[in-house]
């Protein structure tokens, strides 16, 4: 611990006060001048009087603590502070979005980073399920009583996540036909509120998606040069079966065709999708799904790959989510069975239901993969008609762009 700062200055601060020569002294030195100007040590920084001191076993047994629930504890601590950190990353993300920064382009490495971020502690997320699961069920049953009923369900800040993501209320699985606000009360409840009626990240995502260059009509015209590229691809698929001599490979060739025929076609129908969109099945609006398609087919161009590291993301988040979901629940089916949990959940069966689809926030991205086609139906680029592919300075768009357009201006989001 030599080179650590807090353990130097903490020595020195309990050894006695510092004189005024040894401050000076103490100057030229980085890390113990930080220590000097603020006088923190790292015990005080860090508030570890709070931190550990919190582990209250509850249990009691002949005068005795039951070992694992430390563990116990410790473990769900441990989820707390990083659900804060997620929240902390995400509301600086969708601050960004909500201040109209993402008009300059430049600010979105810091979306981006940020995501990313959120994306690599999930995975911690997902992983840590296994130092609980070292507690065997009969250990964790020996001091469960003590903890009823205090559950998961009424984790504030994982609502928090799942609303502020874009988990919407009416897709959640009901949980003993009682609405899941109901578990919280007061201030909780009402941050609650709050949390649904805030522009969600996925909303915020869309509306950034919808102002994809590119997709004006009167200008590249993305969709409308893809339709017609789609069609002649697949006359010319239909000629190429249709020329072949007759063989049962060649009706199920036929049969192929048509399906995938259906599927691309289904692409163009704007009822179609806000009729998916009532269900619930697809959550992002018709123009932002054309945005998502355009960054996927042209995400190796300069202008489109920060986007695309966005996109994957996103899907990450949904996908480590689910994966959080599934951990959990093969983890409370090995420690409870089919017992009712201490929420009063139907426990493992409620569980389950909720790895599903209904949870997952940004299912649109997944789901464009089914509408990629053979690089030469995407439409042909020409770098020089269509220079906003490879530079924001062109400033084509002035929605899409800085308002002034100019790459020194200072637009910061840093107020976030
Ligand atoms: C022995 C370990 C665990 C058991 C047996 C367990 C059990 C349960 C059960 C039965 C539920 C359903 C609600 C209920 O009726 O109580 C639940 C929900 C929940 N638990 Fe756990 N849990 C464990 C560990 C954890 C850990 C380490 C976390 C981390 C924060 C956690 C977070 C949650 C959350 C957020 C929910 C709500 C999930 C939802 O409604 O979608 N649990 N847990």
């Amino acid at each position: 611990m030599s080179g650590c700062p807090y353990f130097q200055r903490r020595d020195l601060l309990k050894a006695r006060p510092l004189q005024k020569d040894e401050e000076e002294r103490d100057d030229s030195q980085d890390g113990i001048n930080k220590a000097t100007k603020g006088g923190i040590i790292y015990g005080d920084y860090l508030q570890l009087d709070k931190i550990v001191t919190a582990q209250v076993l509850q249990s009691e047994v002949k005068g005795n603590k039951i070992h694992d629930e430390h563990l116990f504890i410790v473990t769900h601590q441990a989820y707390e502070l990083w659900f804060k950190q997620i929240l902390w990353e995400l509301d600086s993300v969708r601050q960004i979005f909500m201040n109209g920064h993402v008009r300059d382009e430049r600010n979105m490495l810091k979306v981006t980073t940020r995501t990313h971020r959120i994306v690599m502690i999930f995975r911690l997320l997902v992983d840590q399920f296994a130092v609980l699961e070292t507690m065997t069920a009969l250990d964790f049953f020996d001091f469960r009583e003590y903890l009823s009923p205090a559950s998961g369900f009424q984790s504030l800040q994982f609502r928090l996540l799942e609303n502020k993501i874009g988990v919407p209320d009416n897709l959640r699985v009901p949980y003993n036909r009682r609405h899941y606000r109901d578990n919280f009360k007061g201030q909780d409840s009402t941050v609650l509120l709050h949390s649904e009626q805030e522009p969600t990240l996925l909303q915020l995502v869309e509306k950034w998606l919808e102002r994809t260059p590119g997709l004006e009509e009167g200008g590249f015209n993305f969709w409308g040069k893809l339709q017609v590229n789609i069609e002649e691809g697949l006359k010319r698929e239909k000629e190429k079966i249709e020329s072949k001599p007759p063989s049962g490979d060649k009706e199920e060739q036929m049969e192929e065709f048509i399906k995938q025929r259906e599927v691309l076609s289904s692409l163009f129908d704007e009822k179609r999708h806000d009729h998916l969109m009532s269900k619930g099945e697809r959550r992002l609006s018709y123009k932002a799904l054309k945005g998502a398609l355009m960054i996927y087919f042209y995400r190796e161009e300069p202008r489109f790959q920060v986007p695309f590291q966005l996109l994957t993301s996103l899907m990450d988040i949904d996908t480590l989510m689910t994966k959080w979901r599934y951990n959990h629940v093969c983890m409370v089916h090995r420690m409870i069975g089919s017992k009712a949990g201490t929420g009063g959940s139907s426990g493992y069966h409620y569980l389950r239901s909720t790895v599903s689809d209904r949870y997952k926030v940004f299912v649109d991205l997944f789901n464009l993969a089914t509408f990629l086609v053979p690089r030469d139906w995407v439409p042909k680029l020409n770098p020089t008609e269509h220079t906003f592919l490879f530079t924001a300075d062109t400033c084509w768009d002035s929605s899409y762009c800085t308002s002034s357009g100019n790459s020194s201006s200072s637009s910061s989001e840093d107020s976030d």
